[in-house]
Order: structure tokens, then C-alpha cells, then sequence
């Protein structure tokens, strides 16, 4: 059997980069025979990042909602609250005792922040929290509870996942059998969604396209994609495009190859930017039209939630925890 677990960090607004990297992957991976998903709202990571509680619950309250449009079914899913799974911080401090602490050394998080205090001239570690080192820890916790094999992510969390398996490895040496190693799911055409200055969407440098932007706000970011200074009628580059590349993710293999035509045909970039309007909004208006519904209501999201967490604590996480806490020599406390 398939176990396919993802999150996103409850740090903003969900995105394009969001949807392609990891909600429509695992929306349709969930829809397959002999396949059980968990899928949560990573908010415990959210606190590495952002200290004004009203963002997190704002973005918690989007999030879900945005999933639950997206086609999540909450009686099919597991779908919760990273932060109410109360046994994964616990996990967590398990595996930091296993985890090498060069390993996080290495984490790309924790060396771009490295990197930028030596281009400031401060300390290494200045300003740098242990939550942002330990990071990749609390994420294998996440996917190590549930033996998760597949995870579906955008090409940014490789490395997460990799760690993941290598501190479950390290685990299961000394304790046992008790973790199944990890695979990323990776959907290569849009393994990296760039965002609107071409490098890659991402919260941290605003450049997103939120994934529920009202038509007219999609419509004006949209157009307002980074591209070359060619007229139209000169030929231009797929290459390194990033409206092509967001075209790419969002199109069918036909449509896809008749816009790389439509490029070296010199197709203007007013025009280019106007099909790629119309094929996002003509795949997202009607979830848009769901989210709207749903975040009117979040007293709703709010019991889904609530729900999820209880239910996947008592089928998965408690009896999993009982036998860990057995493995390492702590007392059983059920
Ligand atoms: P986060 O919140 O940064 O991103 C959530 C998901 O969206 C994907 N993504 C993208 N994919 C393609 N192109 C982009 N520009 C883009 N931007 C974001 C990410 O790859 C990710 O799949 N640490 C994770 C959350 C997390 C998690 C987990 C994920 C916590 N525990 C366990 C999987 C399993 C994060 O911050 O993702």
C-alpha cells in the first residue's frame, strides 16, 4: 500500500507554487486504488518564520480552505493541524538525538543563511534561530510518524526528504525496523513554478501569484511577468522564460507544444501573457468559486480540522508513539 503524506508551512497566502508543486500532485495521487494520504498544514514550521500569531491562524484558515477547493476530501484524506498532533515534537526530539548535526550543517535553508550574514559581515549564526536548524528534524518527524513513502513536493524540499530518510536510516540502525525511508514525487514539468522576476515563486521573495488572487488582480499579475524586450514578430526563446514556463505547468503536451511554436513564430508578449491568463483562471475560477464559499465559513475549516487531527491521533499517531517510546526505553504511557 501507498502512503503519500505532504504539508505547507502556514506562513502566508498559498500560491501558484503551492498549487503545482503540491496540492494538485497530491490531490490526483489521492485519487488512486490502494492509496492512503495524510495531508497537513505544517504550522509548527510556520513559528521558524513568522512571529505575528494572526498571520499563521490567517494563512492556517487559507490554506485549508484552499486544499478543501482544490478537491480534498476530509472523509477520505487525513487532513490536519501539524501543531495538534501533539506527538510529533516528541518524535521530533527522537530523531534530533540520531540526526548529524553536519548533515544540518549542509541544509540549504541554514547555509543561504549562513552565506548572507558572511555577505553582511556578521557572525555565522547571527540571527539565526535553532528552530531554522533543527527544521529539516521536525520535518522528518511529520513524515516518519505515518510511514509515509511517497511525498509530494516541488524540487525545493529534495533535500528535506533526503534527510528525512537518512536520520529514519540512522534510527532504524540502532532501534530497528521501525521507519519505512521516504521517497520524494516530484512532477518534473513544474518541479520549480518561477514567480513573477523569473527566480522561483517563493513567499520569501515576494514574487507569488496567490493561487486565489480575485480575476482581475490574476489577470494584473499576470501581465506584469518579468519577459525580454522582443517585438512582436521576433522570434523568442522558451528557454529561460518564465511565462512559458508557468504556461508549461498549467497546459496540456499539445497546448504546450503549440505555444513553444507560437514563440519562435514571434508571438507578441501582450498575447502570450493573455493565454496564459486565460488557461490559469479558465482551470482555477471554478475553485476559486469553492474557496470563496468556504473561507466565509471557517468555523467549518476549523471543525475539519479539529476532526482530522483527533481521528488520525488515535488510528496512527498514538499506537505508533507507544512503540517508539518502547524502542528507545521510555515508559509506556497509555
Ligand atoms: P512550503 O510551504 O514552502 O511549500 C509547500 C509546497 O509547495 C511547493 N512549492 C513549490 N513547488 C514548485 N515551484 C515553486 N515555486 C514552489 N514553491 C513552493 C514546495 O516544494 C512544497 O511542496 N517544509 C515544507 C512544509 C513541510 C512538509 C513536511 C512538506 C513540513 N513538513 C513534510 C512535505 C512533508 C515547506 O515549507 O513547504
Amino acid at each position: 500500500q501507498t502512503r503519500i503524506l505532504t504539508g505547507i508551512t502556514t506562513s502566508g497566502t498559498p500560491h501558484l507554487g503551492n498549487y503545482v508543486g503540491a496540492i494538485r500532485p497530491a490531490i490526483a495521487a489521492s485519487l488512486a486504488p490502494d492509496v492512503e494520504s495524510f495531508y497537513f498544514l505544517a504550522d509548527l514550521h510556520a513559528l521558524i518564520k513568522v512571529q505575528e500569531p494572526e498571520r499563521v491562524q490567517r494563512s492556517t484558515l487559507e490554506i485549508a480552505a484552499a486544499w478543501l477547493a482544490c478537491g480534498l476530501d476530509p472523509a477520505k484524506v487525513w487532513f490536519y493541524r501539524q501543531s495538534e498532533i501533539v506527538e510529533i515534537p516528541e518524535l521530533s526530539w527522537f530523531l534530533t538525538c540520531v540526526a548529524g548535526k553536519g548533515m544540518l550543517n549542509r541544509a540549504h535553508a541554514y547555509k543561504a543563511a549562513v552565506d548572507k550574514n558572511r555577505a553582511e559581515g556578521e557572525d555565522d549564526d547571527a540571527a539565526i534561530t535553532a528552530g531554522l536548524f533543527m527544521y529539516p528534524v521536525l520535518m522528518s518527524a511529520d513524515i516518519l510518524a505515518f510511514n509515509a513513502n511517497q511525498v509530494p513536493v516541488g524540487r525545493d524540499q529534495i533535500q528535506h526528504i533526503e534527510m528525512a530518510r537518512d536520520v529514519g536510516q540512522r534510527f532504524n540502525h540502532l532501534y530497528g525496523e521501525h521507519f519505512v525511508l521516504p521517497e520524494a514525487l516530484i512532477e518534473e514539468s513544474v518541479a520549480t513554478l518561477p514567480g513573477l522576476d523569473g527566480r522561483k515563486m517563493s513567499k520569501s521573495y515576494d514574487n507569488t501569484i496567490p493561487l486565489f488572487a480575485p480575476r482581475e488582480t490574476l489577470k494584473k499579475l499576470i501581465y506584469s511577468i518579468v519577459t525580454d524586450s522582443r517585438a512582436p514578430g521576433e522570434a523568442k526563446d522558451t528557454e529561460g522564460s518564465a511565462l512559458f514556463q508557468i504556461y508549461q505547468a498549467f497546459a496540456s503536451v499539445e497546448e504546450t507544444q503549440a505555444m513553444r511554436r507560437a514563440f519562435a513564430e514571434g508571438i507578441g508578449w501582450g498575447e502570450a501573457k493573455q493565454a496564459l491568463f486565460e488557461r490559469i483562471d479558465g482551470e482555477i475560477a471554478p475553485l476559486r468559486a469553492k474557496y470563496e464559499t468556504l473561507m466565509a465559513r471557517p468555523q467549518d475549516i476549523e471543525a475539519i480540522l479539529v476532526d482530522g487531527a483527533r481521528r488520525v491521533r488515535a488510528q496512527h499517531v498514538s499506537p505508533r508513539m507507544k512503540a517508539l517510546r518502547e524502542a528507545v526505553g521510555l515508559r509506556d504511557l497509555s
